[in-house]
């Protein structure tokens, strides 16, 4: 099948090209570089050893991303071009509500007019906001969020229901990630955030690199078990095959408009993440108790139930293999 990845240059996104390129698929990549840089296209190339079509484009440029379907015949999209800070969505609410709905409603158009009825949305968990009870599962209400960036995917998601609701022929499945950490195991793509951290697996690699001075962890006195914040770390490699998973039964199966949490099921607090890098790169990671973050919740993590019997989708890596991965990423990276 010959897909089409927005934002394919991005964090989730290259690592869900490898994993489409390593089944033998066709991979278009359209991105900006608004939050990547073009060498990941070229550690791609060197992690699989297989080439793919690219253009640096911005989806708000209509014309130009309708040239693409004229120019290929896409199958399928999955669509990750989006902003995703949290705090940075609260200072610039238009621009991410620009970014993240009025593109997609613009590639949704161009996907019909040329009958591409396909698409893997990346949604989040944060479509949740507080959550009544833990684990999570799909039937929780939604909609109570708590930021621009968690309205704005729960828009689009409203979006794609009404779409299918309108017209049976769409294919659609949304996925809702949980707190993705890790890097691909060669070390050649990973995350890398521009300017501080604003997420714990980055900050602590930065920490023990020695480029931050200390961890702020974000209170202890929620009510978890260590009193730190509890969530559900997935290794973006498992959630890079949990999309070709996704994409795989919307190619075989009935048509049909799919939603489905993934993570792992299991939560880790803020204090069991520092005891696990630490203990799995030998390293010592400097931290001190502040104050709670606004906006912070005390505990979330996945029912994974549903992705496992409808997708066959079950994240394998260890939090071991999530903080090694981090760590072998961060390190080689130059500053
Ligand atoms: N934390 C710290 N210190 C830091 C950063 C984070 O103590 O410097 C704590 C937080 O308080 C929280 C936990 O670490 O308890 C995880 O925080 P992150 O910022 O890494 O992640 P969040 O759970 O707040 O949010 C992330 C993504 C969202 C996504 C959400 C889904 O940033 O985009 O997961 O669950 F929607």
């Amino acid at each position: 099948m010959k897909i089409l990845v927005t934002g394919g240059a991005g964090y989730i996104g290259s690592h869900t090209v490898v994993e489409l390129l390593n089944n033998n698929h066709e991979v278009i990549i359209v991105d900006n570089f608004s939050n990547s840089k073009p060498e990941v296209l070229e550690n791609i190339k060197k992690i699989t050893g297989k080439d793919f079509k690219f253009y640096q484009e911005d989806l708000i440029n209509k014309d130009k991303i309708n040239q693409i379907f004229e120019e290929n015949q896409i199958d399928a999209v999955i669509d990750f071009a989006a902003f995703k800070a949290v705090g940075e969505s609260t200072k610039i609410p238009v621009k991410y509500y620009i970014n993240n709905v009025s593109t997609i409603l613009f590639l949704l158009e161009i996907m019909d007019s040329h009958n591409v009825k396909k698409l893997v949305f990346s949604s989040s968990a944060t479509v949740y906001g507080t959550p009544d009870n833990v684990p999570i599962n799909e039937e929780s209400k939604t909609g109570d969020t708590t930021n621009p960036y968690g309205t704005s995917k729960f828009f689009v998601e409203k979006i794609l229901k009404d779409l299918y609701a309108a017209d049976n022929t769409w294919d659609i499945a949304i996925l809702r990630y949980f707190n993705p950490v890790g890097a691909h195991e060669s070390g050649l793509i990973g995350e890398e955030p521009v300017g501080i951290p604003a997420n714990l697996m980055p900050f602590i690699t930065k920490v023990a690199k020695g480029e931050l001075e200390e961890l702020k962890v974000f209170g202890n006195d929620y009510d978890t078990l260590d009193g730190t914040g509890v969530r559900d770390y997935i290794h973006v490699v498992d959630l890079a095959i949990a999309h070709e998973k996704a994409l795989e039964k919307l190619i075989k199966e009935e048509k049909g408009l799919y939603i489905y949490n993934i993570g792992t099921g299991k939560g880790y607090s803020v204090l069991e993440m520092i005891q696990a890098f630490e203990k799995a790169n030998n390293l010592t990671i400097k931290y001190q108790i502040t104050e709670r973050r606004p906006g912070d919740i005390a505990k979330c993590y996945s029912d994974t139930k549903k992705a496992e019997k409808e997708l066959g989708f079950v994240a394998k890596k260890s939090l071991e293999d999530m903080c090694k991965d981090s760590w072998n990423f961060e390190k080689n990276l130059k500053k």
